[in-house]
C-alpha cells in the first residue's frame, strides 16, 4: 500500500484554540481534561445534539462519571465552552477533533460489521466547508484503518483556500474510570504525517502526561492500533468466559482458573473476570469493524478468528438465561425476576450494548415479571432499550408495548425489586449491591430465593448460609 505523501508546509505555532465535534463520551471528558490541564488553550465543544449541550451547561451533566463534575465545574465558562455553535466554532480554531459516534452499518454494503462512516464524512464535509487558513485535524473518533486517507480527500475539495494536516489521535479512556484514565494515561497514542502537526498535539498532552508516554506513529498504525487494543480485550474476556462454561461442567471455579493463569507474567490479571458477557459501545462495534476489515481485505480466516470472540460472547449471554430458566424449574412464565443492574458496567449510565438488556429481553421472551434496578439507568432509557431489542428479534409493536406494560416495573432500590420475587440476577457490578441487607431481602423473597450473579459481585457473602441458592459465573 502506498503512503500518501501529504505533510504540511504550513508553519505550524502553538495552539490556542481547540474545537471538539461531538459532546459525548469521549468528547465531553477529553476536552474537559485538556480545558483543566490547559488553562491557556480556550477549548469549545460543539454538537449538533441541542438537548445535550444543553445538559453539558445545567448542573445534571449527561453523561455519568466519577470525578466530572468537578473538572467540568472548574473550567466551564473559564476555557471551556459547550455550545451548537459549529461553524463559528470550528472557523475559529487552530486545532479541530472529530469525536463523533462511529456505530455498526445497520444497511447496505457491510451492514451489521462496518462502521458507519457517515458522521465522520459530515464532519470533514463541514470543517471543509467553514475553515479558513491552516488547521489541525484530529481524528478522535474510532475509526478503521485508512480513514484518515478518506477524511484528507474530502478535506482537499475546500473551496476557501484553507489548508489541512490530519492526524489520528485515538481515545482508549474506559467509562466508569473515564477521568482516571485521562488523569494518568498508559500512553497517548499520535499518528501522522507531519512533524509540526504532531509536535504541536505532543505539546497539548505534555502539559500533562510524561514525554515518555506519548508515542507517536505513522497514521494507520495509530488507526489500527485502536481497534486492536479493544479486539486484544474482548478476546481476553471472551477467552476466560469460554473457559467459566467448562468450569461450571467440571467443578472448576473459574475465578482461581483466572488468578492461577493471572499471576504468570506473561499474562497477567487484568480483563480475565468472568462475567455475563462484555458490553458498551466500543467492543463488539470495533471487533466486527476489524472483521470486515480482515474481509475486505481478502483475509477470511483472520476474519472468522475475531468473529468468534463476538459469538463467544453472545453464548455467555443466552448461557446464562439458560442457566435461570433451568434451574427455576424449567419456567419463569409470571415469575417475578429483580434485575440488579443495567448499565453496561459499573460507574457509567452507559447502557449501550450492556448484556442485560439482551438477558432481559430473553427472559421477557420466556414470559417472566421483571423489576429492574439500577442507580444510574433512567427509566427511560430501560425503556428504549427493551423495545429496540424486543423488535429487533421479531416481536411486533403491539405485542412488545403490551409485555413491556404487564411484565416490566422500574424499581427505586434493589431491596423493593426483590420483594416477593423467586430470583435475584445481578447484572451490573455497582458496589451498593454487595451492601444491601440480605436477610432483610431473603425474608421478603418467594422461597427458595435464588440469586444468579452474572459479575461474581457477591461471591464472597457467602449467601447460601443465609439460606439463598446462589449461582455465579464459572463455578
Ligand atoms: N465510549 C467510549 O468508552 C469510547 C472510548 C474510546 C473511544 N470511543 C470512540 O469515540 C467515538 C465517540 O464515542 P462516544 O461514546 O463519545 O459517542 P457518543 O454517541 O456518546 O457521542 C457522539 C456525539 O457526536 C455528536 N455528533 C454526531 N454527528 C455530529 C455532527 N455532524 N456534528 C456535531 N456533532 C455530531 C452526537 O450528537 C453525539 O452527541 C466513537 O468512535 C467511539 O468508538 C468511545
Amino acid at each position: 500500500m502506498t503512503r500518501s505523501p501529504q505533510t504540511s508546509k504550513q508553519k505550524i505555532g502553538p495552539v490556542t484554540k481547540i474545537c471538539c465535534i461531538g459532546a459525548g463520551y469521549v468528547g465531553g471528558p477529553t476536552m474537559a481534561m485538556i480545558a483543566k490541564k490547559c488553562p491557556h488553550i480556550d477549548v469549545r465543544v460543539v454538537d449538533i445534539n441541542e438537548a445535550r449541550i444543553a445538559q453539558w451547561n445545567s448542573d445534571v451533566l449527561p453523561i455519568y462519571e466519577p470525578g466530572l463534575n468537578e473538572v467540568v465545574k472548574e473550567c466551564r465558562g473559564r476555557n471551556l465552552t459547550f455550545t451548537t455553535a459549529v461553524d463559528e466554532s470550528i472557523r475559529g480554531a487552530d486545532m479541530v477533533f472529530i469525536s463523533v459516534n462511529t456505530p455498526t452499518k445497520t444497511f447496505g454494503v457491510g451492514a451489521g460489521r462496518a462502521a458507519n462512516l457517515e458522521f465522520i464524512e459530515k464532519c470533514a464535509r463541514k470543517i471543509a466547508e467553514v475553515s479558513e487558513g491552516h488547521k489541525i485535524v484530529v481524528e478522535k473518533s474510532t475509526l478503521p484503518v485508512r480513514t484518515a486517507e478518506a477524511v484528507k480527500t474530502i478535506l482537499s475539495s475546500t473551496t476557501n483556500g484553507a489548508s489541512f494536516d490530519v492526524l489520528s489521535n485515538p481515545e482508549f479512556l474506559a467509562e466508569g474510570t473515564a477521568i482516571e484514565d485521562l488523569l494518568e494515561p498508559d500512553r497517548v497514542l499520535i499518528g501522522g504525517e507531519s512533524e509540526a502537526a504532531i509536535n504541536a498535539l505532543v505539546d497539548v498532552y505534555a502539559n500533562w502526561v510524561p514525554r515518555e508516554r506519548l508515542l507517536t506513529t505513522n497514521l494507520w498504525s495509530s488507526e489500527l492500533s485502536k481497534l486492536t487494543a479493544n479486539a486484544f480485550l474482548a478476546q481476553r474476556v471472551s477467552s476466560i468466559n469460554a473457559i467459566s462454561a467448562l468450569c461450571e461442567a467440571t467443578e472448576a471455579d473459574v475465578d482461581e482458573v483466572a488468578l492461577a493463569i493471572g499471576t504468570d507474567s506473561r499474562i497477567g490479571p487484568k480483563f480475565l473476570k468472568a462475567s455475563v458477557g462484555f458490553g458498551g459501545s466500543c467492543f463488539q462495534k470495533d471487533i466486527l469493524n476489524l472483521v470486515y476489515l480482515c474481509e475486505y481485505f481478502g483475509l477470511p480466516e483472520a476474519a472468522e478468528y475475531w468473529e468468534q470472540v463476538v459469538k463467544m460472547n453472545d453464548f455467555q449471554k443466552s448461557r446464562f438465561v439458560t442457566r435461570i430458566v433451568r434451574t427455576l424449574f424449567n419456567t419463569v412464565s409470571d415469575k417475578k425476576i429483580a434485575v440488579w443492574g443495567f448499565a453496561f458496567k459499573k460507574d457509567t449510565n452507559d447502557t449501550r450494548e450492556s448484556a442485560a438488556i439482551y438477558v432481559c429481553r430473553d427472559l421477557l421472551l420466556e414470559k417472566a415479571k421483571l423489576s429492574i434496578y439500577d442507580p444510574r439507568v433512567t427509566k427511560e432509557q430501560i425503556h428504549r432499550d427493551l423495545t429496540e431489542a424486543i423488535l429487533a428479534s421479531g416481536v411486533d409493536a403491539n405485542t412488545c408495548d403490551a409485555l413491556l406494560q404487564t411484565n416490566v416495573e422500574i424499581a427505586d432500590s434493589c431491596d423493593s425489586s426483590a420483594a416477593d420475587a423467586h430470583a435475584i440476577a445481578l447484572l451490573t457490578e455497582w458496589d451498593e449491591f454487595a451492601e444491601a441487607d440480605f436477610k432483610t431481602i431473603h425474608a421478603s423473597m418467594k422461597k427458595p430465593a435464588f440469586i444468579f450473579d452474572g459479575r461474581n459481585t457477591l461471591k464472597k457473602l457467602s449467601l447460601d448460609d443465609l439460606g439463598f441458592r446462589y449461582f455465579g459465573i464459572g463455578f
